[in-house]
């Protein structure tokens, strides 16, 4: 049967936030199968702050996306016709299928997508937050490189998202002493009062630093930073010696031509180990994490939350939501 996909492509590299220049919608009917291809039908798509990064044309840990392209991103989707050896009609994947309704999946693409499976009262969705790679991103950015302790005191930053929130729930896991840094009220409720964080910190509030402080009055051991600028160099300055910087995220400067940083001031005097981290490096392992991520959903250890955007039409702005704090929990479009 033939189907008409619709794609949303990269037409302009953006400045600042998305515009609608810089993503145009296309139309283009799906071609006929080949020996090698499968043919799915996108039901989630993760929106992700990398995929502004992918736009940029700047050196970054995978060739960004050209002009003319369909736009990078993580999705999780059907098999609807198969003549590819690894998947079956009725199987569902995740993987990089594109901001677009339908993909070609073909042998060339193998590790690139991987079988996901039903399991009873979990949305696909999961396999592209908790069960995904942020919850992938969580795992081994705090226990690989963050190695924590019981008793330290681990501080978080954009501690409300897909990523953050379960960062802290992980470090309550490990008995750490947790504390979550987020833009809004009703998230720093939810992490708290839901998730077991020690302390929730409002940086919109003018008083958010002595609030950090008095969080932390035996400093900071572990830094998961999530956000980079004035908030890593708050944390910087509360850092114990030979404390551990996560450098998984710089959110703040990702729509800025000439970003905010911290300065290095506090790594020498304190001798700071920090650790910049790409979540690909640990593929071999994820399985390892999806297991034990998957153990503690279902125990009730962990929790989590969706901010569902509904209509494939939506992406773009669900893009923005990153960046003006939006969301709150895993950020999907459902297609
Ligand atoms: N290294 C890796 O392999 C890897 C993998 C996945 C994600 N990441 C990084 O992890 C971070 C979180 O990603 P995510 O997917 O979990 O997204 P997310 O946290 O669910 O969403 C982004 C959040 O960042 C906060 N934010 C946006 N702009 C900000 C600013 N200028 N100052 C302070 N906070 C800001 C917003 O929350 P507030 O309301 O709190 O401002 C927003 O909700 C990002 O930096 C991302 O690049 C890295």
């Amino acid at each position: 049967m033939a189907h008409t996909n619709r794609q949303w492509i990269l037409a302009s590299r953006p400045k600042g936030l998305i515009t609608p220049e810089v993503l145009q919608l296309r139309e283009t009917a799906v071609p006929a199968l080949e020996e090698g291809q499968a043919l799915v039908r996108v039901k989630f798509l993760s929106i992700d702050p990398t995929m502004r990064v992918w736009m940029a044309d700047r050196p970054q840990y995978m060739p960004p996306v050209q002009i003319g392209e369909v736009m990078r991103a993580f999705g999780v989707a059907e098999v609807l016709e198969s003549r590819h050896p690894e998947f079956n009609r009725g199987d569902k994947i995740a993987g990089l299928t594109g901001l677009q309704e339908f993909a070609l999946l073909t042998t060339k693409d193998l590790g690139a997508f991987h079988k996901i499976p039903s399991i009873p009262f979990l949305s696909d969705s999961h396999f592209l937050g908790t069960l995904g790679h942020n919850g992938f991103t969580a795992y081994f950015g705090l226990l690989e490189v963050g190695k924590p302790q019981s008793g330290e005191t681990l501080v978080v930053s954009a501690a409300a998202g897909a990523t953050g929130s379960i960062v802290g729930q992980l470090g309550k896991i490990h008995g750490c002493r947790v504390v979550g840094i987020a833009g809004t009220d009703e998230k720093c409720k939810w992490i708290r009062d839901e998730l077991g964080f020690d302390a929730a910190i409002n940086y919109k509030h003018a008083d958010w630093k002595e609030q950090l402080a008095a969080a932390t009055p035996k400093g900071v051991d572990i830094d998961f930073e999530n956000v980079g600028g004035e908030i890593m160099q708050t944390v910087l300055d509360r850092m114990n010696l030979h404390g551990r910087v996560v450098l998984c995220g710089l959110i703040s400067g990702y729509t800025k031509e000439d970003p905010a940083m911290a300065s290095f001031g506090q790594v020498l005097i304190k001798r700071l180990r920090v650790e910049g981290f790409i979540i690909l490096d640990y593929a071999s392992k994820f399985m390892d994490a999806a297991k034990q991520l998957g153990m503690w959903k279902m125990t009730g250890k962990i929790k989590d939350k969706q901010t569902i955007v509904k209509g494939f039409e939506k992406a773009p702005e669900a893009i923005n939501m990153l960046f003006n704090g939006t969301n709150i929990g895993k950020l999907l479009v459902e297609v």
